[in-house]
């Protein structure tokens, strides 16, 4: 039928995914082409992570990412700039000084800039939100001890801001985590954010990586989270969404996750999805997506994680090898029941 997501959400918020290399350079012809029909905003899944914009200092390499913003601007669509400064995916160079050690906070923050700088300044007015910085509180709200961190302190966020502001006084700015509800994380995320606007520094967003399964986190936790970042004045994204069906592993003991036993146990439903099970799965997005028309008015954008299962990084992660089923169209590129379910929602 003619009804997709892009028109369902059209006066309510952006409705986006994420694309990889495959989509980037149009190969895979059949989720480009759920792209351009059912998404109107679009993140890089890895080409504009900082280990491939710039392997070695100063020598940046553009096309991936060059591609995928023409790729946006030739289908009218919300780009995002995913992600400034992140500890993970970044070149080993970063923190190193010639002699092999640690670099002192000037030349850190003279790297950050550049960094930011160039990449910013490249799309400038094209780009139009950046997640300028990923994944740097832990879920009881203390600091991820990373370099930046470590070399920087917690000043290494507000730099960031102040150095993509710059570069671009009107993209939008955002902070963007995972398991944003735990309520520790939740606390110093709004700290940050109001120390932030307290001095002047933008800040307009932040993004709610939605890397979920069928337990956690419960709804009423996570729509709480919306509600307290929204009343700390910025607009929530929800950014990386998808719905693992598989068991989570997180708290099983490292000693038994190599035995037979196990590797099933984490990958039960390699032929499909047992008809419970997908009843279950659908329900829970039914019930983010009313979360999210609920709060429509602090929303900002909802981007999935990937087009169909096939691609989804959720079959390597966290246990390799898996078959999962997290995202809205299959592996032979059709909408699932669900995404007819959640248009009638609107
Ligand atoms: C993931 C990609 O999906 C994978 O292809 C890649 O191998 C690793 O990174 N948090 C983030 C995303 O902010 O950038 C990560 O993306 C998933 C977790």
């Amino acid at each position: 039928s003619g009804a997709t997501l892009k028109n369902a959400f059209k006066n309510k918020f952006y409705i986006g995914t994420a694309m990889n290399l495959p989509q980037v350079h149009e190969t895979d012809e059949k989720s480009v082409g759920i792209i351009k029909n059912q998404f109107s905003s679009i993140v890089a899944e890895n080409c504009m992570k900082s280990m491939f914009l710039q392997p070695e200092e100063g020598k940046f390499f553009f096309d991936d990412a060059d591609k995928f913003v023409a790729f946006g601007e030739k289908n009218k669509m919300f780009i995002i700039g995913h992600t400034l400064i992140w500890h993970s995916q970044l070149p080993n160079w970063f923190f190193v000084d010639k002699d092999g050690k640690d670099v002192s906070a000037e030349i850190l923050k003279q790297r950050m800039k550049n960094h930011i700088t160039t990449v910013v300044t490249r799309y400038k007015g094209r780009v139009k939100g950046w997640d300028v910085v990923n994944e740097a509180i832990m879920e009881d709200g203390s600091y991820r001890k990373s370099k930046f961190y470590e070399i920087l302190g917690e000043e290494f966020i507000p730099l960031a801001f102040q150095y993509a502001q710059e570069a671009d006084p009107n993209a939008e700015l955002y902070y963007n985590d995972y398991n944003e509800w735990y309520p520790g994380k939740v606390q110093t995320v709004i700290k940050m954010v109001k120390n932030m606007k307290s001095r002047g520094i933008r800040v307009d967003g932040v993004g709610m990586q939605t890397h979920v399964g069928l337990d956690t986190p419960s709804i009423n936790e996570y729509e709480k989270a919306i509600v307290d970042y929204a009343s700390a004045g910025v607009k929530v994204n929800i950014t990386e969404m998808e719905i693992s069906a598989l068991p989570s592993p997180w708290g099983t003991s490292a000693n038994i996750s190599d035995t037979v036993e196990y590797q099933a146990k984490m990958n039960p439903y390699t032929k499909g999805l047992p008809e419970n099970v997908k009843a279950e799965w659908e329900n829970r997005y039914l019930d983010f997506f009313r979360i999210f028309l609920k709060h429509q008015d602090k929303i900002r954008r909802v981007t999935l994680w990937g087009v169909t299962d096939a691609q989804s990084w959720k079959n390597d992660f966290p246990v390799k090898g898996r078959t999962d089923y997290p995202l809205l169209f299959d592996r032979n590129d059709q909408a699932k029941p669900v995404v007819k379910k959640i248009i009638q929602l609107t």
